[in-house]
């Protein structure tokens, strides 16, 4: 079992809270530097993010400068560039899905019927140089963050519900939120390489490297079919707020829930048949 994760720990925290634990990813041979050079250029570019690595802690945009290099000679040369970068959905790769597997198994087992039980399983490795930034954010899924390399501060912590609601809706089940304020009630974590953090749904989080190493982290995410309903209750929000309307937030009606899921599910189908 790579990610030390136990029963009691799982449930005091039911999935709405954030904890720290550890993991036995560390020198394995599929997250060394040279096999992360590899497994750049070999998954879909699409897969590939690279930012700045001196952003603010604040930076409410999704835009992102287009790789002017390939994605192997950017991870060999994170420090000198000073940039940010992140290989998203590795389960795309075999090699990758494999190790994914792996440490999500026994997770899975241990969830057994949580939120439905986990349905979709991704990867993403994040590599950043000493002084990194990644701003202020909200992610939509479940999230075992593992560090693998160097160390990093990772603060976690609530916004308004709101605003909270607003970011989620502009996300529309996908990616992550970044937020124009900084979370409150803050807890810090700082993760050396063989600890983790369980981040959850809908917490706002910012994460800096610390010291002089380049940092690598592993994230294991997962989906359930709750959130995947709360993905369809934010679109339905999202369209309701842009006619003037203040919809209630997911989680607030099971039965208003079900119906703005319910509609989402019709239209989606409907378009698709129209558009195919
Ligand atoms: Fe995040």
């Amino acid at each position: 079992m790579y990610v030390h994760v136990d029963r009691d720990t799982w449930a005091a925290n039911e999935g709405k809270r954030p904890f720290g634990f550890t993991h036995g990813l560390t020198g394995d041979c599929r997250l060394t530097h040279e096999a992360i050079v590899k497994l750049s250029d070999r998954i879909p570019i699409s897969h590939v993010e690279m930012n700045n690595s001196d952003l603010p802690t604040l930076f409410p945009t999704d835009d992102v400068p287009e790789l002017d290099r390939s994605p192997g000679e950017i991870v060999e040369q994170v420090i000198e560039l000073r940039r940010w970068l992140a290989l998203s959905n590795l389960e795309v790769d075999s090699e990758m899905k494999a190790l994914i597997d792996e440490c999500l198994d026994p997770i899975d087992e241990m969830l057994g019927d949580f939120q439905g039980g986990i349905t979709g399983r991704e990867g993403y490795i994040f590599i950043a140089p000493p002084g990194a930034t990644t701003p202020a954010h909200l992610d939509f899924e479940h999230n075992f963050l593992l560090q693998i390399q160097g160390t990093k501060r990772v603060t976690v912590g609530f916004v308004d519900p709101e605003l909270e609601a607003r970011t989620l809706e502009s996300m529309t089940g996908t990616g992550y939120g970044r937020l124009p304020e900084l979370p409150k009630q803050t807890e810090e974590f700082m993760l050396k390489p063989g600890d983790g953090i369980y981040i959850s749904p809908r917490l706002a989080h910012t994460i800096d490297t610390i010291g002089d190493d380049l940092s690598v982290s592993f994230s294991l995410v997962f989906h359930t079919p709750w959130l995947e309903r709360g993905a369809k209750v934010h679109a339905a929000n999202h369209d309701l707020r842009r006619l003037g309307l203040k919809p209630a937030p997911y989680g607030s009606s099971d039965r208003g829930d079900k119906f703005k899921a319910g509609a989402v599910t019709i239209w989606r189908a409907a378009k698709s048949k129209i558009t195919s």
